[in-house]
């Protein structure tokens, strides 16, 4: 029998690669990946679609509350929201300028970890574990997590890589103004009251900025005594 992912929860600052890393230990370790943010970009995409005001919280915890979510794909590259697939449409620019002051609003963020919770724990039953990425998941959504891993780089490099992904995709693209959309929402993430962006006592500490994805998955496997391609060592 393989041997169970169980719950791995990485936090970390914008770009600070835990999604690519968290997508690659999760198909490692056969089991789904769920970056948070998604979720996030969500709520924020459809009060810009509802024309709900960013600065009505109630209105946004109600949004929130109303929008069961699913894992659509085991790579959490998409969302089911309300049995709508999303994607892309969550991606862009203008849902980039309105997550972070959405994510502050309490209502919206205490429905999100009911909904993280239920997720994580449907992943477990069924495939054995999940890997979650946020800002908040070792500290709040999963304080039991089985591994708990902060990831950080510095800005420059962090913009770099959101710069060099956005390019990827075909998006316009200013390096100046990644980099301060970058540092902008990493202040907010960790100056806000509820549930800041902060490394739980208990995180294993990467810095990624002299790392690739292979080298940072290769750590955290390590630290799961697994062997590099995720099988029990
Ligand atoms: O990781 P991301 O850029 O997709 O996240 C979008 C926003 O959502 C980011 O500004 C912080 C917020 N977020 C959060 O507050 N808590 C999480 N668990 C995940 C994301």
């Amino acid at each position: 029998m393989t041997q169970r992912a169980g719950t791995i929860a990485i936090d970390g600052q914008v770009a600070s690669g835990k999604t690519a890393v968290g997508r690659e230990l999760a198909r490692r370790l056969g089991c789904p990946f769920l970056d948070t943010g998604i979720m996030y970009r969500a709520v924020t995409w459809l009060a810009l679609q509802e024309a709900v005001s960013i600065d009505n919280s109630d209105a946004l915890t109600q949004l929130a509350q109303g929008t069961p979510m699913q894992l659509n794909d085991l790579e959490g590259r998409t969302i089911l929201l309300g049995g709508r697939e999303l994607g892309p449409e969550l991606r862009t620019a203008e849902v980039d300028r309105h997550v972070s002051p959405v994510s502050t609003v309490s209502g919206v963020r205490r429905d999100m970890v009911r909904q993280q919770r239920s997720i994580a724990e449907r992943s477990c039953q069924d495939m054995g574990g999940i890997v979650m990425v946020g800002r908040d998941i070792g500290t709040v959504v999963l304080p039991d997590a089985g591994l708990k891993v902060f990831m950080t780089a510095s800005p420059e490099v962090r913009a770099r890589r959101r710069y060099d992904e956005l390019i990827a995709q075909g998006m316009p693209a200013d390096y100046d103004e990644v980099l301060a959309n970058a540092l902008s929402r990493d202040r907010i993430d960790s100056q806000r009251k509820d549930s800041p962006l902060a490394q739980a006592p208990d995180a294993f500490l990467l810095d990624t900025s002299d790392l690739t994805i292979e080298q940072v998955v290769a750590r955290i496997l390590e630290r799961l005594g697994r062997k590099a391609d995720g099988s029990a060592a």
